[in-house]
């Protein structure tokens, strides 16, 4: 007897539930099915349980189903349930019901003000603000909606409403700024009741710029804004707003706080009571009070929280004779310490990501403080900063009284709470640890935006780093909410830029407004592989203004040559031959990345207007695609295939970006191979031919030199600072030398995700699970073993449930599985034997493996196997084929 069930329903599209922040939001089912192949005929969702409203969908679709019910009110509270029949006619029993709430207001409902104090000790200053009220009965629900020009946390009756942290997170705070939405109702009582609100500049008041050039781009002040919605029993509601009849003081213990800098909090100055009814607030003064500016809306994306907490792994002391503990994983958040001592004692924290000659390397920090010092009350107290975050592994603790045990303190995580979807395991401990430092990385680096580095005085949006992270990171992460969030500040701050998308989103550098090839790409590229990962299509219609705008502003400046040529581009960055204090001296000519991109941008401008229906967009912009394509074949490649800049990322390019044809494309790789092997496999590229060299290499037949540059332990090479003991992704090949000393350049950070883009390369093609229509509706299961590594495996939440592949080497055998999740099919290319199509299900495959049997290059005799084209990788044992894989 088979069986069916909805295994959950998701409302768009953030983890943390059902908070609808559009009145519409999609709908999203997984089915478990025992039923081999399931695939889903039609739908029934109800809202409100039996008596409510039940909609038949005659719609295979079960991810990001349009809301087929009346749009949702604000402050509303429903349920939604899913029921589904599959092709065999089977209909399953209704889901679990999920909770749906409204958290967006009526236009013209936002009317809190922006309060702050009257009398900040100095600029940036934290502080306090409250008020008291009245529950006038029995409460239905109570909705509290809180913003700030900064960040703060509210506390309800002396409670905090919530456990997120750094609220409301940075976005382009000009054009947007986001709204968080949490239930107050069981924090309420009836009668009087109080809201406190501790805040501090965050983001808005950080300055903004290097080398002694930093300002302050936002404000000087924090404000902070919010409005309680209380419904009562009876139906009638009442909203209690900041206004100018709050109080505020520059009072309790955060003394100072600033991102880069730190905070200093003295235990001494704590306020009892504060936030709590009946609290003397005579010696406070009346708020001072401003504008909203823009309307708040909904936060797009879970909040940061605190994720994990490390424990102290050592306590050194270091040759000068200093106490630094080690977490043993460089991370992002700050330290929890509880400590008993003297009255006015100051404690001081210090950190950094590594050591150097035994001591705290505090240089690639630059002007980043990043130093916190806690005041002692006299009795116990426990410290957590709040309002800051720092990146590190090793903290430096000064003025500790008495001897530091390891238990008093811990590392405390923070980062945007995403739900982690991929995973991947291979034989090989190394590239383990490798893909363990590319999941960290990206933990420390999505902190409400999605950033360059979490230490040192930069943190920023910096567009190039994810434009060539977001495949890995949508693979390891559900970053759809996140990233489509941010790209709406990409869009906002286009719009302002003349499409020209910034150098950093939010953009706050004074020449961060230039157009850079791989860097503004990110405006088209991020919402493509939303789209490709998640099947957001309308993330990818929201984003498509943008992304036109974008490539017509490149259009322009390629002029009539259509080649993006002689203007200031950052190009392959940190190629690793690139002088240390010359990150931008790559071996391949900037030209030639920046129209390769413009290729890849225009033609993805074109997919995007075909999907959305835009189909003179869709002719147009794929007319100009192989117009801009034949100008860069013509202009850098020779006659016999080569690029002009003999380089690996040059190949790479032609090659993942399809820009030469198929004759062109099998050379190119070969001319690659050769160039990698010359190298003694080590990598030769930088930001942008690292994510796709690999993949250049499996698609024309070289997957043993992509293997071998893969387990490359040497410097430069993925698994180098492996060995060297890195926990993170590192921003350069060697941010640190072999002799344990720091690369001499100024930009020296060990948490950088960039080059970990291979994540993406590990799970598709080592482990064989990728993509093959939006969203994971298909799969392409085609694993590609390599020597050295013998075993594989990669698990896929997907949109359609979870999805796994790998393969096992066995005594000359390999055992293929994978496993399809329902209402997905699946295209298995197995070496050796003809692709087939597979339904939902775990199926296994054994074959004869293929690495001893295969040498995986190109035939001697070119010809015959150029007639498969781009489009196939070929395997050949001697000079018989062995296997076609099919790519498309
Ligand atoms: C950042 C990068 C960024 C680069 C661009 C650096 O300072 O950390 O990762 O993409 O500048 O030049």
């Amino acid at each position: 007897m088979h069986s069916t069930r909805v295994a959950a329903v998701r409302v768009e599209r953030r983890r943390d539930g059902a908070f609808a922040d559009t009145p519409t939001p999609r709908l999203s089912w997984t089915v478990e099915s025992s039923t081999p192949g399931w695939l889903q005929a039609a739908a029934e969702v109800r809202l409100d349980g039996a008596d409510g409203v039940t909609v038949r969908l005659d719609t295979a679709e079960s991810v990001f189903v349009d809301w087929p019910f009346a749009p949702l009110r604000p402050h509303a509270r429903h349920t939604v349930e899913a029921r589904v029949t599959g092709v065999d006619g089977v209909t399953s029993p209704w889901s679990d019901p999920v909770e749906v709430r409204s958290v967006f207001l009526a236009d013209g409902e936002w009317r809190a003000a922006f309060v702050g104090l009257a009398e900040p000790s100095g600029a940036a200053c934290p502080g306090l603000v409250r008020t008291e009220f009245d529950v006038a009965g029995p409460i239905a629900s109570a909705l509290l909606y809180t913003t700030a020009h900064g960040v703060y946390q509210v506390a309800v009756n002396g409670v905090d409403v919530d456990d997120a942290v750094l609220k409301p997170g940075w976005t382009s705070y000009q054009y947007r700024i986001e709204h968080d939405a949490v239930d107050v109702t069981g924090l309420l009582t009836a009668g009087r009741n109080a809201i406190g609100i501790r805040f501090a500049g965050g983001w808005w008041t950080e300055e903004y710029g290097f080398y002694g050039h930093a300002r302050r781009v936002y404000g000087d002040q924090p404000a902070v804004a919010a409005q309680l919605h209380v419904t009562y029993a009876d139906g009638t509601s009442e909203v209690v707003a900041t206004g100018p009849d709050w109080r505020g003081a520059a009072a309790g213990p955060l003394v100072s706080s600033g991102i880069y800098a730190g905070e200093r909090i003295d235990a001494r100055r704590a306020v009892p009571g504060w936030s709590e009814v009946g609290f003397d607030d005579s010696g406070w003064s009346a708020v001072s009070v401003a504008d909203a500016g823009v309307v708040p809306e909904p936060a797009a994306a879970e909040p940061v929280r605190r994720t994990q907490e490390v424990p102290v792994r050592e306590v050194i002391t270091t040759p000068s004779g200093r106490t630094v503990l080690d977490f043993g994983q460089n991370l992002v958040g700050r330290l929890r310490l509880r400590v008993a001592g003297p009255a006015g004692q100051v404690v001081t924290v210090r950190h950094a990501e590594v050591l150097e000659h035994g001591e705290l390397a505090v240089r690639p920090l630059r002007a980043a403080r990043a130093t916190d010092e806690f005041v002692l009350s006299g009795g116990e107290d426990v410290f957590e900063p709040e309002f800051t975050f720092h990146g590190f592994r090793y903290a430096e603790v000064t003025g500790w009284p008495g001897e530091l045990v390891p238990e008093a303190v811990a590392a405390v995580v923070v980062g945007s709470d995403l739900r982690r979807t991929g995973r991947f395991e291979c034989s090989n401990d190394l590239v383990n640890r490798l893909h363990e430092n590319v999941v960290w990385g990206m933990r420390g680096n999505f902190v409400s935006i999605p950033t360059d580095c979490p230490q040192r005085d930069e943190r920023l949006g910096w567009t190039g780093d994810i434009q060539v992270f977001s495949p890995a990171a949508c693979t390891l992460f559900d970053a759809d909410a996140f990233l489509a969030g941010w790209l709406r500040d990409v869009a906002a701050e286009q719009a302002a830029n003349g499409g020209v998308c910034p150098f950093v989103v939010p953009h706050v550098l004074a020449d961060g407004d230039r157009p850079a090839a791989a860097w503004g790409d990110a405006a088209t590229v991020v919402p493509s592989v939303l789209f490709e990962r998640f099947g957001d299509r309308r993330a990818l219609g929201e984003q498509y203004p943008s992304m036109r705008a974008w490539v017509d502003a490149v259009l322009r400046l390629a002029g009539e040559r259509l080649l993006w040529e002689g203007s200031f581009q950052f190009g392959d960055w940190l190629d690793p031959d690139a002088p240390p204090d010359q990150p931008g001296l790559a071996k391949v000519g900037s030209d030639i990345v920046a129209g390769a991109y413009l290729v890849r941008s225009t033609r993805l401008v074109a997919d995007a207007a075909a999907e959305l229906g835009h189909t003179a967009d869709a002719a147009r912009y794929g007319e100009l695609a192989e117009r801009v394509r034949q100008a860069w074949v013509r202009e850098y490649t020779t006659a016999d295939d080569r690029m002009v800049s003999d380089a690996q990322t040059a190949y790479a390019l032609a090659i993942a970006f399809d820009l030469v044809d198929a004759d062109a494309g099998a050379a190119m790789g070969d001319r690659l191979a050769e160039l990698v092997r010359r190298a003694g496999f080590h990598i030769g590229t930088g930001f942008v031919g690292t994510p796709i060299i690999a993949d250049a290499l499996t698609s024309t037949g070289h997957a043993d030199v992509a293997g071998r540059l893969l387990l490359q332990t040497g410097v430069p090479s993925w698994l180098y600072p492996v060995t060297m003991g890195a926990t993170t992704i590192w921003e350069r090949w060697d941010s640190m030398l072999p002799d344990g000393t720091i690369n001499p350049g100024e930009m020296t950070s060990f948490n950088h995700y960039a080059f970990g883009a291979i994540a993406d390369w590990l799970h598709r093609r080592l482990a064989g699970l990728a993509p093959a229509a939006p969203g994971y509706r298909r799969l392409r299961i085609a694993p590609v073993p390599v020597a050295g590594i013998d075993h594989a495996s990669a698990r896929q939440e997907t949109p359609y449930g979870p999805a796994e592949a790998g393969w096992t080497a066995e005594a000359g055998r390999l055992r293929v599985r994978a496993v399809i999740p329902p209402n997905t099919t699946a295209t298995v290319e197995l070496l050796g034997a003809e692709p087939v199509d597979v339904g939902s299900g775990t199926h296994d495959w054994t074959i004869p493996d293929p690495r001893l049997r295969c040498t995986v290059r190109r035939c001697p005799r070119g010809e015959s196997c150029r007639r498969f084209g781009g489009h196939h990788e070929v395997f050949w044992c001697t000079n018989t084929i062995a296997g076609v894989l099919r790519l498309g």
